[in-house]
């Protein structure tokens, strides 16, 4: 917004609320070190504290909509160092006459048994299954190793194990062979003892050994000789491949799923849900009002664990009534209203905040009075809504100090890990579909005829004025070469004020807002 100095003092008589002194991400240009870094941009670490007990490597977080987050994209950040936050309701849940809480449920599943860590209560055989009941297991299942017990249960000692490459080799007319010809015997039996890996929930101890003996599958074994875990190697060339990636302590992927704002809706879908290996929920609402405090409660009381993410936040008075009413209750805060690349709000409606200005009051509120002897510990705060380039993440990550990382959508949307379906326009032309979570169709799919919740809630889709708009945006093909160049960015930024890591960024950058030109680099 534009507006005359004249016409400034005109409206300041008028109205005497009214402030002129707002920026955005965009008015603002970081001035590069006053001496020449001596480290390479390859060396900075952008990784940010989400919660206090969740960090991100690369701390980009998925945002709850639903043409975004399905399990591919949540496993696709997760393995990239960010998070995703997993909608309420799948895409076109009116085609799929799903109800929306197994949906998700279901959608958690998937992210997590990506990777498997300790399996527990493994499938095993008994002496007298064949080469056959393996192979066919691989189709079945998709994986080959069992280990080999007396009675075919986990009740009983362990006599040796199969895997894929003992049946292999095995000639189809001799795969009515008993697997304990085949199989390694007890007596040549690589394991781990439960005590030094399970127990204590080492499970790098279990793949020190899987590497160092070229192992497949790694059986934990208690002390009378039975099967409490398995260990696979697939999971370390995933490991391998991914160091960034965000991982609970049995190494399986994390995942942040979306609950409604109303407690008579998000109450039953936390008690589906809140066991299901999520690290936490994001209460998902424009604004926080209401039954936050009820819904954060019941959650922590299903899984004290569970960390509790609310939002949308754009003023320190907000943030300092939610924690005095709830401090302990929450872990962090979306910020940003209005700023969304798929919102309408501040057009249409006229309400909104610079994000610029919103995260500089906020940290300024937090760190000098708010959290005064720290006492709401860290609390983790971010920027969501427009975020579309690295200065975006950089920028956001001087101006507040407790930075948990950028939340995304528009951004991911064109992705192919994204969960909209890939459509061809025209010849050579093709288009994935982004659409905001206020919009008129994504209303009409949630609450409307046909929907899961038709006649639980109040709302009448058609006489709500749409927040967000649906638009296509081009298919950019496969993620993983967009948000490393993407993360080279912020690491150049970073590297060029002399800043090592995220923390040192906070410190040391100077801001300074400028002008539309400046901050465009035109002369
Ligand atoms: P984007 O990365 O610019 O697409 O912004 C994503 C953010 O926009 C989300 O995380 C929400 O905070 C917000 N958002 C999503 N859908 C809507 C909508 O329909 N209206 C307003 N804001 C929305």
């Amino acid at each position: 917004v534009v507006i005359s100095l004249k016409g400034f003092l005109m409206a300041k008589e008028i109205h005497p609320q009214l402030k002129c002194n707002e920026f955005s991400l965009d008015d603002v240009l970081i001035p590069p070190a006053s001496k020449p870094p001596e480290f390479d941009p390859s060396v900075v670490d952008t990784t940010a504290r989400l919660t206090k007990k969740i960090t991100l490597k690369f701390p980009i977080i998925g945002s709850p909509m639903d043409t975004v987050t399905g399990p591919e994209m949540a496993i696709f950040l997760a393995e990239m160092g960010g998070i995703a936050v997993i909608p309420q309701a799948k895409l076109n849940i009116r085609q799929t006459h799903q109800q929306s809480v197994e949906s998700q449920a279901q959608q958690i599943a998937i992210v997590r048994r990506e990777r498997a860590g300790f399996v527990l209560e493994p499938k095993v055989l008994g002496p007298k299954a064949t080469v056959l009941d393996v192979i066919k297991g691989e189709q079945e299942f998709g994986y080959s190793s069992y280990p080999v017990t007396k009675d075919g249960t986990t009740k009983t000692s362990i006599i040796g194990i199969i895997t894929g490459a003992d049946v292999q080799d095995v000639d189809a007319s001799e795969y009515n062979l008993p697997v304990r010809k085949v199989m390694t015997p007890r007596a040549k039996l690589v394991y781990a003892k439960r005590e030094e890996t399970l127990d204590i929930n080492d499970i790098r101890a279990a793949n020190r050994i899987i590497r160092a003996r070229k192992l497949d599958t790694l059986p934990i074994l208690d002390n009378e000789d039975r099967v409490v875990a398995l260990v696979t190697r697939s999971d370390i060339k995933k490991d391998d491949k991914f160091p960034l990636a965000t991982k609970d302590q049995n190494k399986q992927l994390q995942v942040l799923a979306a609950v409604e704002s109303r407690p008579q809706l998000a109450i039953p879908r936390i008690e589906a849900i809140a066991n299901s290996g999520i690290a936490g929920i994001v209460i998902d609402s424009r604004n926080i009002y209401g039954g936050y405090k009820e819904i954060a409660a019941y959650a922590k009381k299903q899984n004290p664990d569970l960390d509790v993410i609310v939002g949308n936040i754009v003023h320190p008075n907000v943030l300092r009534v939610v924690l005095e009413e709830a401090g302990g209750l929450i872990d962090a805060f979306r910020v940003g209203i209005g700023t969304g690349e798929v919102c309408t709000t501040s057009e249409d409606l006229g309400v909104g905040r610079a994000m610029g200005s919103a995260l500089n009051d906020l940290n300024k509120a937090f760190n000098e009075e708010i959290n005064k002897n720290d006492r709401y510990g860290y609390i983790g705060f971010i920027p969501d809504g427009g975020i579309k380039f690295p200065r975006h993440f950089f920028i956001s990550a001087i101006l507040i100090k407790n930075f948990a990382g950028v939340m995304m959508g528009s951004y991911l949307a064109g992705f192919d890990q994204s969960a909209s379906p890939k459509i061809q326009r025209e010849p050579g032309v093709n288009v994935k579909s982004v659409r905001g979570m206020g919009s008129a169709g994504a209303i009409e799919d949630r609450f409307g005829p046909g929907s899961s919740r038709y006649g639980q809630e109040r709302i009448d889709p058609s006489k709500r004025y749409p927040e967000g708009i649906q638009k296509d945006i081009p298919a950019i093909g496969d993620g993983h070469p967009h948000l490393e160049r993407f993360r080279s960015g912020v690491q150049t930024a970073m590297q060029s004020v002399g800043a090592k890591n995220i923390e040192e960024l906070y410190q040391i950058a100077v801001v300074n807002t400028v002008s539309k030109a400046a901050s465009k680099g035109t002369l």
